[in-house]
């Protein structure tokens, strides 16, 4: 299958490295990018975390971060591309386990990293309808304790760095939103999830100023994971960070026919149980 062509972006997205290697996706034509800037908004927003207990970082996810999600029409445009892509009948991949890498803190008041979360979750239910996933398993080394417990409360697990890696196969949904392009590269190396969440992987390779910073074993791995897929770009988020930001999401494309393969079993078998006596 030819894969599709490529949709454009909502707006100009650059992901641009800085001096110490971490990588910080931005807007605006290239010129007007300055990493300096981009730092101290970091640390401003470092500045402005509140870390909350269990129990009221509980109630605000429930209360606050999930309800404005699934208002958000970018929930409803994630909910369309999974139920007309992802669930369509002649897709034939299967996903019996989620692996979330490089979520963040959300008690730790990253707001991105919450909206992720909530995100995340309203996926889950929605493959659901279609799949048994069995597992869920989180891996950041930066989870705090409070992250931890918040996840186990809803029986997802956490596992240790590197663990998490050696657990995405073809059956995995792999949720990985602007994970670090070398831990990206990690975890495709050697599996196809059959559905992932993460950076552009498109628009990471052409950018010849990142590309400089980046093995060409990394560019390969990424390359050869994107060649097999089809995708679509997450639509910008409405609710307030823009966490969707550079964001896209790949699946595995469906076989041509398949459906048609699905309606001539089943009629195959009607008939043959007419046939019986
Ligand atoms: C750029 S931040 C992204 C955080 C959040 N998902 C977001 O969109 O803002 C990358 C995250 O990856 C995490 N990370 C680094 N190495 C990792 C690894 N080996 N496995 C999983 N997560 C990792 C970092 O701790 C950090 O939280």
């Amino acid at each position: 299958m030819t894969r599709k062509k490529k949709p454009p972006l909502q707006s100009k997205r650059h992901a641009v490295t800085d001096d110490s290697g971490w990588t910080h996706i931005t807007k605006g034509p290239k010129s007007t990018i300055n990493t300096q800037y981009t730092k101290r908004l970091l640390q401003q927003q470092k500045i402005r975390r509140e870390s909350l207990s269990l129990e009221a970082y509980s109630d605000k996810f429930e209360k606050y971060y999930t309800p404005k999600w699934r208002e958000s029409s970018c929930f409803r445009s994630l909910e369309s591309i999974l139920e007309q892509d992802v669930l369509s009948a002649n897709n034939t991949i299967t996903i019996t386990r989620c692996v979330c890498l490089g979520l963040g803190s959300p008690t730790a008041g990253v707001e991105v990293s919450s909206w992720e979360l909530a995100a995340l979750i309203s996926m889950l239910e929605i493959l659901g309808t279609r799949h048994q996933i069995k597992e869920v398993i989180f891996q950041d080394p930066i989870f705090n304790a409070t992250d931890r417990a918040f996840l186990k409360d809803r029986d997802y697990a956490i596992v240790e760095d590197p663990s998490a890696f050696s657990m995405i196969d073809g059956t995995a949904f792999l949720f990985a939103p602007h994970l670090e392009w070398i831990h990206l590269a990690t975890a495709l190396e050697g599996a196809s999830p059959s559905l992932c969440v993460c950076g552009d992987i498109d628009g990471f390779i052409s950018d010849d100023s990142i590309a400089k910073k980046t093995s060409e074993n990394v560019h390969r791995v990424l390359r050869d994971y994107t060649d097999q897929m089809t995708w679509k770009a997450m639509t910008d988020f409405d609710g307030g960070h823009n966490w969707c930001f550079f964001l896209c999401i790949y699946w595995l494309p469906g076989q041509e026919g398949a459906e048609d393969d699905e309606n001539m079993e089943q009629r195959t078998m009607t008939a043959s149980e007419e046939l019986r006596p």
